[in-house]
């Protein structure tokens, strides 16, 4: 069956003093729990070695934000998949709507960023999600399926069942205005259905789907109590041990 995650998406914060410190608490205050999921923390770049060094990554998972989508050369600035996966790292996320919408990525990048995480053994997290304007209009269910039709599927059955997928309205995301834990159900319901519809339904029942937006200790229990929704991604709730520790406890 499909697994419990509740990953950390540290976006741009923290100095590397302030995220291995963090790292640290989010790993001390795991080392006595019996967590019943995964726990992942994504974090920059910089931060992705030292913290490596500090956490037990049989209890606390590590991941990057974004990978570059050519393996190496010269594409200055960027960070490659095997540099990401050479830190320790395990999981990178992949479309994130800030990615798409600040930074101009495509579905072409995408996939291409997809094939060389899975190449390097990194598991992607791979976000989804609509803007306000097109839920207002109710194109919703139609933006969401494109999104995964695009991105993801031209990959086989086998290289599928290696993705984690992320649902987060971007009207949601650091907004404070979480969706409801229906319309949660209803997206993610609708998300496995498209998936069914291609890889088949034990592919479809075997895949992760996080929510992400505005989701914090309060409302997380009400969220994940939802038959389809596997978990969540979070921002803002991730930057503070206590908050992130609130999210995963949800679950017990
Ligand atoms: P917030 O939890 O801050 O709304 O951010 C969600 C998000 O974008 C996680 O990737």
């Amino acid at each position: 069956m499909r697994k419990k995650i509740v990953a950390g998406n540290w976006k741009m914060n923290t100095t590397l003093p302030q995220g291995v410190e963090l790292a640290k608490e989010v790993n001390d205050a795991l080392a006595s729990r019996c967590p019943a999921c995964d726990v992942v923390i994504c974090v920059p770049f910089t931060h992705l070695a030292p913290v490596a060094g500090v956490i037990d990554q049989t209890k606390l998972g590590l991941g990057a934000e974004n990978c570059a989508d050519h393996a190496s050369g010269a594409y200055t600035g960027e960070v490659s998949a095997p540099m990401v996966a050479s830190t320790g790292a395990t999981y990178v996320i992949l479309g994130h709507s800030e990615r798409r919408q600040y930074y101009g990525e495509t579905a072409e990048t995408l996939r291409n960023k997809v094939a060389l995480a899975l190449e390097n053994n990194l598991t992607p997290i791979f976000c989804i999600g609509e803007v306000l304007a097109e839920r207002e209009a109710g194109s919703h269910f139609d933006v969401v399926k494109a999104q995964i039709e695009e991105g993801l599927f031209n990959l086989s059955a086998d290289q599928f069942s290696k993705i984690i997928l992320a649902y987060e309205p971007v009207w949601a995301i650091g907004t404070g205005k979480t969706a409801t834990d229906d319309q949660a159900q209803e997206m993610h319901a609708f998300i496995r259905s498209v998936i069914a519809g291609k890889y088949g339904q034990e592919v479809a029942d075997n895949t992760s789907i996080l929510y992400g937006g505005s989701c914090k200790p309060s409302n997380a229990k009400a969220l994940f109590a939802k038959p389809d929704v596997d978990g969540g991604l979070i921002g803002g709730a991730s930057l503070k041990a206590d908050d992130f520790m609130g999210i995963v406890d949800a679950w017990n």
